[in-house]
């Protein structure tokens, strides 16, 4: 490790901390003695930062970089798109890339969906989706509908729709109050029925949508019985309620599908994708609509969707996404977070025999995977707020070259590109960190 580092980097820290709005982490903290990672470049898993220290993106960002860092292939594709022209206007024109992305995604996604409206994050996606649902329902002439149901515990962005339908304790929203009106709370993460009792007590004549990650990561990545999203399609159809699967992170191989759904043989009225939708190498993300959905929409003027998105469609952005998901088939990366997600849940069961005292659950799908901690596993005994379990780890985490979201629950999810000795290699470290947390409590 590099301590003497140059005037440049200092400088870049320096800035950063006065004049870069780093998105959720307290100012405070990051002011903090080498709190501040500055990346700067990466290649497969690894990321290096401006210190030259290298470590494993084990989050793959935010679950993001399906086919690793440093894709030539893809900075060439931008480059050329980029040379050919700037950008068209979505509201009225197709472009060739946004067309080919388009078509690739119905040739991928579950049955039916055809058609697919692009916009930039996946805030956006869902914030359009819940306007889809809502204005659907309006152009059927059913005007009562307007309520939006999403599960305890879901997140789902940032816009005031999708922030709106965030459950998650992680999201104080009070200081945005008042909310969407409609946006209605359910239990049943995994038991539909919950939902079913909800939509009920409601009135299924209010209600507009249902919205859900098909395996949450908010949640804590536990996977529904197989039943469950029949359920769920089932109660959607019987009370003419649009069901949207939420794959913004689930989408394109992360669960060892190209889609979540896949697990469930269910097709939903509407999936919303970003994320691995580029690997990050360009910002989009979409709504995948149904024939039933987007037919919806047919008729004089005023049915058509009402507003768009300037950057939406964006062609290096559709050229970058079509690249992109080429690497994930012609390398078949869907497969291999299948086949290695099920090796890293193999591995991580060891740890748990090794660490039984701390580790009290390891679970996942594909390459979305978690390791759950508890001060004391026998007693059933949660870490307490003043033991910093965040900081402790985050730290122990950092330390054995490891990047990822990690507090009581670590999250595991490295790029799809990943080989099995890099795996052998997270699960050592990983090791040597549940040791830290062990001794850091007296627990060894
Ligand atoms: C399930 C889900 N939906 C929507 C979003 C919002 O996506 P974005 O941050 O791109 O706006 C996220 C972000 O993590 C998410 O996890």
């Amino acid at each position: 490790m590099t301590t003497d580092f140059s005037d440049d980097v200092k400088d870049y820290i320096d800035r950063s901390l006065k004049h870069l709005w780093i998105h959720t982490v307290q100012q405070d903290e990051l002011e903090q003695d080498d709190a501040l990672l500055v990346i700067r470049s990466g290649e497969g898993i690894y990321l290096t930062d401006s210190k030259a220290r290298k470590y494993i993106d084990l989050m793959s960002g935010l679950w993001v970089v399906a086919v690793g860092h440093g894709r030539e292939q893809l900075s060439e594709i931008a480059a050329e798109q980029m040379a050919r022209m700037s950008f068209a206007n979505p509201f009225s024109y197709a472009t060739e890339p946004a067309i080919d992305l388009a078509t690739r995604l119905a040739e991928i996604s579950p049955p039916g969906l055809e058609r697919a409206f692009f916009v930039n994050s996946g805030s956006e996606a869902v914030e359009t989706a819940i306007r889809m649902a809502k204005q659907w329902q309006y152009n059927r002439g059913d005007q009562r509908k307007f309520k939006v149901i999403s599960r305890v515990g879901s997140y789902h962005g940032t816009t005031y729709g999708a922030l709106s339908i965030n459950h998650s304790s992680y999201m104080n929203k009070t200081p945005f109050e008042p909310m969407m009106p409609g946006a209605v709370k359910a239990p049943g993460e995994l038991n539909a029925d919950l939902i079913e009792q909800v939509v009920l007590q409601e009135k299924p004549e209010t209600v507009a949508a249902i919205i859900a990650e098909p395996i949450s990561t908010a949640n804590g990545s536990h996977v529904p019985a197989p039943e469950y999203w029949k359920k769920l399609r089932a109660l959607c159809d019987e009370h003419d309620i649009v069901l949207i699967a939420d794959e913004v992170i689930n989408g394109f191989g992360r669960t060892g599908k190209w889609f979540a759904m896949e697990h469930f043989g269910v097709t939903p009225d509407l999936i919303t994708v970003a994320k691995q939708l580029s690997s990050g190498y360009a910002p989009i993300a979409a709504v995948l609509a149904s024939e039933k959905i987007s037919d919806g929409f047919r008729g004089d003027t005023s049915k058509a969707l009402i507003g768009g998105s300037t950057w939406g469609a964006h062609p290096v952005s559709c050229a970058v996404a079509l690249g992109n998901l080429d690497i994930i088939a012609n390398e078949r990366l869907v497969e291999n977070s299948e086949k290695t997600g099920a090796y890293i849940a193999e591995q991580l069961l060891e740890l748990q025999n090794r660490h039984s005292g701390i580790v009290a659950d390891t679970r996942g799908i594909g390459l979305m995977q978690v390791i759950d901690l508890k001060r004391n596993v026998e007693a059933g005994e949660s870490f307490r707020e003043e033991d910093e379990i965040g900081k402790v780890v985050g730290q122990a985490m950092r330390d054995n070259g490891l990047l990822s979201r990690a507090g009581a629950t670590i999250q595991i999810a490295p790029p799809l590109v990943i080989n099995r000795e890099e795996a052998d290699e997270i699960v050592d470290s990983l090791d040597q960190v549940l040791d830290t947390v062990e001794s850091t409590y007296g627990l060894k």
